[in-house]
């Protein structure tokens, strides 16, 4: 479970300043889906950076079932995401020279398991986004729906307990984009897991059982019954 309390984010852009989080509170259970929408330079990557552990806020605490991601070391932090943490970009974030199975295993890297293991774990996560075929190939050699999922079988071969997503559907069409978004919703379903995810499609917002808002950094959230 999240807890966020106060949690601030001050940019300094040489004299200037941006806040880009001013005060937010949230809480977010175990297996529990949200999705968070609001206008360019809201504070959505932001927030998720502070989920994620990839920066630490300004003020306030992230704790993540019971540890404030913003008090840990680097060297525990990094492990906090190389075993709970997922995460999917818009632009997808492949290495071009590795095929899509390396990518994939890139992600077990600090997990230290046995070559064996890894490479069996990197291949049934491709299978379980479709892509068993095209291991093999590097990521010029996919369409952008592909390597999405290649990316969605990287966050996930590690069994995160947390699955964070921003805008994953903004670099593809239509077609691919329904395709990717039914990926993601079946993991998480299978997974368990904690979903968390910014988008501008507001087909998407409007189905999700808990909708967030950030605007100038401060949050609202709707809980949506009819869903
Ligand atoms: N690394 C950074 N350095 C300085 N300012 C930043 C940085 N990252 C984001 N910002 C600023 O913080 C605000 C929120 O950005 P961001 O979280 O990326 O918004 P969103 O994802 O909602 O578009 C924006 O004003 C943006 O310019
Ligand atoms: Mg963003």
């Amino acid at each position: 479970m999240y807890e966020l309390r106060g949690v601030t984010k001050r940019y300094k852009r040489g004299k200037e300043t941006v806040d880009a989080l001013d005060g937010i509170d949230l809480t977010i259970g175990d297996g529990d889906r949200l999705v968070i929408q609001g206008p360019t330079g809201g504070g959505k990557s932001t927030l998720l950076q502070m989920l994620g552990g990839l920066d630490r806020p300004t003020s306030g605490s992230v704790t993540l079932d019971g540890t404030d991601l913003a008090k840990l070391s680097e060297s525990k932090l990094t492990r906090v995401r190389s075993e709970n943490i997922g995460f999917v970009f818009q632009s997808f974030n492949l290495i071009p020279t590795l095929t899509a199975q390396e990518n994939v295993e890139t992600a077990l890297v600090p997990l230290k398991l046995k070559v064996r293991e890894r490479r069996e774990r990197a291949a049934a996560a491709l299978e379980s986004v479709g892509l068993a075929e095209r291991s093999g190939h590097l990521p010029a050699e996919l369409s952008g729906g592909q390597q999405q999922r290649v990316a969605i079988a990287r966050a996930l071969v590690k069994r995160p307990k947390v699955l964070l997503a921003d805008e994953p559907t903004g670099n593809l069409d239509e077609s691919m984009r329904d395709e990717i978004m039914e990926v993601l919703e079946t993991m998480w379903k299978e997974h368990g897991l904690t979903f968390i995810m910014v988008t501008h499609d507001s087909a998407i917002a409007r189905k999700a059982p808990r909708l967030a808002t950030i605007r100038k950094g401060r949050i609202t959230v709707k809980e949506n019954v009819s869903s």
